[in-house]
């Protein structure tokens, strides 16, 4: 039986990873300290998610060890070898990074840091797929020249038809601090590939969903769009007259994509990683299919400052992905995820 390691077991990406494994046969150890409820109070709290992987898998181990302590990740690592690790453990919000600087870097980068030297003293030919993000660019993607259609800002120039690529440069650009200690683990993570030929990969996440999600209103933005229409919360949206895009793809076809690397690895990759054109939706367009969905209006007000860094339109270009790994599809389409949203909603408050 192969084993695997996946931290942040109870948040969205790694639960989905840790239920996929499973499935398919795998003893899976999962790390993860529920620090999501401390970064976002009860919306956040992932026990729910944990109770529930504890309950439909076969061969599931829980750690609750926090990334940030070296020696228990050393000694995970060191006392169960997994042929396979999934870095999903963050603080993963844009927004939240600047109250808490020490948090989200000692997390992010440090934490990441940690798993890297565990893998290469224990395990050094384990592919090592780390969940990055498309904040590495910082707001260099608010550069390109857009065009403002009726719900949605969209690229002006025809060769981003498909999106950003990887090319797009992570220096000299506003990253907010999150971005900034994202950034600094991909670096880490594509250094470890490069400098000791670790099967490495970084992938920058555009907008990653599906129904476990704890959402909260500073991480999660189509789960909590629907918990927010559901429960009639009070909802924000923050600048660009709410026709900021994001490309969006569910938690499912994460991990596919994660198999696929883990089947066919090579040092430091790097690639975004999101729904594609297809897979775009506004902050408007989202707002009018989620009532229509919950038939209900959202109560939500506008702010005209944007979030400072936010990006205004963003697409995940997957060539280089699709190119790398062809047997790869997504396999669910934007409407699906939004209906699947509605329809199981986001676990109940406080459960
Ligand atoms: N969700 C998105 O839209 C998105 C987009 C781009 C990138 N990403 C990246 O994907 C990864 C997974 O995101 P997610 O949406 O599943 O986040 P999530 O918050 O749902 O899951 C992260 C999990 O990590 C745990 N955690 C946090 N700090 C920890 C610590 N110090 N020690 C142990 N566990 C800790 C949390 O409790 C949580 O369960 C993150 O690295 C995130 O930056 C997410």
């Amino acid at each position: 039986m192969k084993t695997a390691l996946v931290t942040g077991s109870s948040g969205l990406i790694g639960s989905e990873m840790v239920a996929f494994l499973d499935e398919r046969g795998w003893n899976v150890h999962g790390v993860d300290n529920n620090m999501r409820r401390d970064f976002f109070g009860e919306h956040g709290d992932t026990t729910w998610n944990l109770e529930r992987l504890r309950t439909t898998t076969r061969s599931f181990e829980h750690h609750d060890v926090d990334i940030r302590d070296r020696p228990a990740i050393a000694r995970i690592v060191a006392e169960t070898k997994p042929e396979l690790i999934v870095h999903a453990a963050a603080q993963p919000s844009h927004d939240l990074a600047a109250s808490r600087p020490f948090d989200d870097f000692e997390v992010n980068a440090v934490g990441t840091l940690n798993l890297l030297e565990a893998a290469r003293a224990h395990t050094p030919e384990a592919p090592f797929a780390f969940l990055s993000t498309n904040k590495v660019y910082g707001d260099a993607p608010n550069e390109l020249e857009l065009v403002e259609l009726e719900t949605r800002w969209d690229y002006a120039d025809a060769r981003y038809a498909n999106g950003i690529d990887e090319t797009m440069r992570i220096d000299a650009t506003m990253h907010s601090l999150f971005g900034a200690s994202k950034a600094a683990a991909d670096l880490l993570v594509q250094e470890y590939g490069r400098y000791f030929g670790l099967p490495t990969v970084c992938f920058r996440g555009g907008c990653l969903t599906g129904p476990n999600h704890s959402g909260a209103e500073l991480h999660g933005f189509l789960a909590y769009l629907a918990r927010a229409t559901r429960d009639g919360l009070a909802y924000r949206v923050f600048g660009y007259k709410g026709k900021q895009v994001r490309d969006n793809i569910h938690s499912y076809d994460v991990c596919t994509a994660i198999m696929a690397f883990a089947e066919a690895p090579r040092p430091a990759a790097v690639y975004n990683l999101g729904g594609g054109r297809e897979n775009s939706i506004s902050m408007l367009e989202a707002i009018a299919r989620f009532e229509e969905l919950f038939d209900r209006r959202l109560d939500w007000t506008y702010v005209e400052e944007p979030r400072r860094g936010d990006h205004i339109c963003y697409i995940s270009d997957l060539s280089r992905f699709r190119t790398d790994h062809p047997q790869w599809e997504l396999t669910m389409q934007l409407d699906d995820m939004l209906r699947e949203l509605a329809r199981v909603s986001p676990a109940p408050v406080g459960s």
